[in-house]
């Protein structure tokens, strides 16, 4: 069974732009589009880099080691060497915090 977690307040996030929270032992990317708030785990599925210090733009991040890129509302692959979906997480807001479903 999963359950909502606040991860972080909407006024900590960077805005338009992707935040790495940590839970516990895992780094999660919090992403601020222009459709609302999404998370995904923060390593990238092909070699590991930190998503976060990526390039982010609209709905997609870029990773900066090898340029792979993710549609983050789906976490799908959207550019080689990415080899498939990266683990994304139900977000929402309440009460000004950033929740995910963990
Ligand atoms: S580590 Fe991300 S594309 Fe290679």
């Amino acid at each position: 069974m999963t359950e909502w977690c606040d991860v972080i307040a909407v006024a900590d996030l960077e805005s338009g732009w992707v935040t790495r929270v940590r839970m516990g032992t895992r780094l999660i990317a919090v992403y601020d589009t222009p459709s609302g708030i999404y998370a995904s785990l923060a390593l990238c599925n092909h070699g590991g880099a930190d998503l976060c210090d990526g390039y982010f733009d609209g709905h997609v991040i870029e990773c900066p080691l090898h340029q792979g890129a993710f549609d983050v509302r789906d976490g799908r692959p959207i550019a080689p060497p990415a080899p498939r979906r990266m683990r994304v997480f139900e977000a929402r807001v309440q009460d000004g915090m950033v929740q995910l479903r963990l």
